[in-house]
Formats: structure tokens, sequence, C-alpha cells
């Protein structure tokens, strides 16, 4: 099918459904005839539609690499703070707008830096390093169960495992309601789909409440204890400003590394060639594996930013107050920066270009610690079950935002079963 710019509305869900799922080939199209392009608010399948006071709005579509970075990385003239990061009016809802405003996310330079430092030290590739036997350990844990097994559902029942846990353990949720944790943070962060969206998210706030409460008066090693007992100007941070710090990691944590955990697995079973190659040489070829999946696959499309002046780029004038989406899953397709940029090569020399973590002030605070989990789980799955393979078409989950898969059937063999 040949697609034109404006066949596809990037706000609808049933647009996504339409064109199968994350829509690579429209995105060629726009990075060929309109690099800088206007999405009109959606006529149907907007996203969000069912929340109160959520407004579809129209906004530009940067899907050059170098447009995405400059977005990124320029937050005088792209603001996360003026409009939120998501690709609906938040004007029009001031609650929601303040909310994301509390969090990291939602903030601009230099607010943004101070409440980073507070949980930074944390995420720094040494912090990170010093987890890896841990990290290990549960690792083998999760894939052990599923070399115990001959099929499973690969997404929830295995993908999803070693980011909660780790999160719970860096949160301080007592095991007793990890499950809970898990299928909240779910729920928050299927926010297209959830009609119980409100009330998980009310849950959620419950359950951060407990934590609060049990870690007020005992500081610790936690994130959570961290931002209970951090300062930013002389001060204790508020309740929303934890709360939404607590969600968006619950969101941010979860989601993304269970995703590219199963489209790691799924690629691997796509491209028959390139699993041979990793397991020529695991250990040396697995971290490049694991960027060109993050290159060719990001879990995460796109986040927004407003511009905050009129400008005007690649000759296209964009007003003050205009939304800019930024496309990930464009940028990392984008033929000027990654030659013959559909190929899935894990030997591919720049792979580790890619913007799946974004780049500029919010470059992704996790990104070590996901590459470090991605790198654990799948060594340990490559090593016991090298013949993992689909047992059933995934399912796509249609989001507008999330580059994510509802479900994965899989098979496995393990290799103490020939032994
Ligand atoms: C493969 C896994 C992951 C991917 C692809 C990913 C992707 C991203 C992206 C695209 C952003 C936004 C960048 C922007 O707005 O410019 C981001 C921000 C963030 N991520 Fe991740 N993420 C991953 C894993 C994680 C993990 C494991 C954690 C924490 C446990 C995490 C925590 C965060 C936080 C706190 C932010 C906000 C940073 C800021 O605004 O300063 N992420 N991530």
């Amino acid at each position: 099918m040949t697609l034109h710019p404006g066949d596809i509305n990037l706000a609808s869900n049933n647009d996504m459904k339409r064109v199968g799922g994350a829509p690579y080939e429209y995105f060629a199209t726009l990075r060929r005839e309109a690099p800088v392009f206007w999405n009109p608010p959606p006529i149907d399948g907007l996203a969000l539609r069912d929340l109160e006071n959520y407004e579809p709005c129209g906004f530009w579509v940067l899907s050059k690499f170098d447009d995405v970075a400059l977005a990124s990385k320029d937050t005088e003239r792209f603001s996360a703070w003026e409009n939120g990061i998501l690709w609906i009016d938040l004007k029009q809802s001031p609650m929601a707008l303040e909310s994301q405003r509390s969090g990291l996310m939602g903030m601009d330079p230099p607010q943004h830096a101070q409440y980073r430092r507070l949980v930074q030290p944390g995420f720094t590739p040494r912090s990170v390093a010093a987890m890896e036997p841990h990290i290990r350990e549960e690792a083998a844990k999760v894939i052990g169960e599923l070399a115990q097994r001959d099929s499973a559902e690969f997404v929830f029942d295995v993908a999803a495992e070693l980011p909660m846990v780790l999160l719970c353990e860096m949160m301080g949720v007592p095991e007793e309601r990890r499950t809970e944790y898990l299928e909240l943070g779910n729920g928050t962060a299927t926010v297209e789909f959830n009609e119980n969206f409100v009330e998980d998210q009310i849950n959620l706030f419950l359950l951060l409440d407990d934590l609060v409460k049990s870690q007020k008066d005992a500081p610790s090693d936690t994130l959570l204890s961290k931002y209970l007992h951090g300062e930013v100007d002389g001060r204790k941070l508020t309740e929303p400003e934890i709360t939404q710090f607590f969600q968006v990691l619950s969101i941010a944590g979860h989601e993304t590394t269970r995703n590219t955990t199963a489209h790691f697995v799924r690629l691997m079973d796509e491209h028959p060639d390139q699993k041979a190659l990793l397991l020529e040489d695991l250990e040396g070829r697995l971290p490049n594996a694991i960027e060109e999946v993050l290159r060719f696959s990001p879990p995460v499309m796109q986040f927004c930013r407003t511009a905050t002046e009129d400008l005007t780029l690649r000759g296209v004038d964009i007003a003050a107050g205009d939304k800019i989406y930024m496309s990930y899953i464009s940028a990392n397709r984008d033929e000027d920066v990654f030659e013959d940029p559909d190929r899935f090569d894990i030997l591919r020399d720049n792979a580790d270009k890619h913007l799946a973590f974004g780049t500029g002030a919010h470059f992704c605070l996790g990104a070590s610690l996901a590459r470090l989990q991605l790198r654990c789980v799948l060594h340990e799955l490559y090593t016991q079950i090298p013949e993992i393979s689909l047992a059933g078409a995934p399912t796509p989950m249609y989001s507008v935002w999330f580059n994510a898969l509802d479900a994965m059937p899989v098979r496995t063999c393990p290799v103490a079963a020939h032994g």
C-alpha cells in the first residue's frame, strides 16, 4: 500500500489498528515528502477519548533524526513544561497539566536538573554495575522457570518479571504487594485502552501512600526514600511531586524493558540468519544486538514538546504554542543516519546511535539499568533455551504511544532436555 502524508492520523488508535501497529512505512513517506508535517486532530479513534477533559489537538510531526534530536536538546524553544509531553492539549485540563509538571518528564531546566539530581546517583553506570550480580541471579530465576515449561505467553509471564522485581526493590514495594503493583503499573500505562484507568490510578496512589507511610520514619536506600527525604531549594518535596515521580517510574520502568525483551525474541525469530550470528558469539554480540533491537523496534514511539516561540524548521513555520511530536521510531530509520535502515542487522556499526532513550536533558534516566537488565535476561535466555521460538503471531497493542505487544506465545525446548 502506498501511503501519502495525511493517510494516517498518528493520534488515532483506529488508524494504528488499520495499518497493523507501528507505522514505519508511513514515516518513510513523511521523511521523504513532508519531514515536518501537520497532523490534524483525529476525527475518530482518539487515544484517551474516554477520559474527561482531554482535548484532541493537532501537532507537528518531526520524522528526521536531526530534528528529533534538536527538539529533545533545545529545551528553551521546545518545552516539556509548557503543555505536557503527551499528544493531547493538557492546557484544557489544568489538573492533569499540573500533575505532569510535578514530575521529571514534565519539567524544563533548570528546575528539571534539581529534581533529577535527587535520584540520579542511583542510576549512574557505576551504581547500576554494582547491581549486576543480583540482576543476573534474578534473570537466571526467571529463565530457569521458563525452561521448565514447554510453552508460555512471553510478554507478561516472562518479560515483565525482571523489570517488575527490580522496580519493586528500588521503590521498596513489599513482596506480598508486587503482583498488585505490576497490575496497577500496567493499568496506568495502558491509559489509551484501560476502562478502569482512573480506578487503577487511584489504587496506585493508595499503594504509594502506604509505602510513603512505612518509609517516612525510616530512611533507606530506596529511590522513594531519596525523594521523600531529599530537598529542593531547602524544602521537602510535596505529595504531588512524590506521587508523580512514582507514577512515571511505574510506567517507564515496566513497559519499556518488557517490550524490548519481547521485541528481541520476536526479531530473532523473524530473522533466523541474525539469530545464528548471535548464537555464534553470544557474549560478544549481545550488546550490539540489543542496540539494534532498540533502533529497529523502540518500545516508545514518541513524546511531545511545545514550541515556546515562532520558529521555522526545514522551511515550515511553526507557531509558539504548537505541539511538536518527536517520532523515535522514524528517527531510528532515518536513511541519512542509518544505511539501509529497514534492514535488521545486529552487526550494524552505528546501531547505538538510535534515539530510543531520547537525548538531551530528559535522556532516559534508566537507560543503563535497562541495558543491563536486557543483557542479563537475554544472555540467560539464549544460553538456557537457544531454541526458543514463536508458537503463534504476537498481538500488537495498537497504541499511538507505545510500540508494544499484548501477548506473544512461545515454544521452548530447553537445552537441558537434550542433555
Ligand atoms: C528499554 C527500556 C527503556 C526505554 C526505551 C526508555 C525510553 C525513554 C524515553 C524515550 C524517555 C523520554 C526522553 C525524553 O522525554 O526526551 C525516557 C525517560 C525516562 N525514563 Fe526511560 N526507558 C527505558 C527504561 C527505563 C527504566 C528501566 C527506567 C527506570 C527504572 C526508566 C526511567 C525513566 C525516567 C525516570 C525518565 C524521565 C527522565 C527525565 O525526564 O529526566 N526508563 N525513557
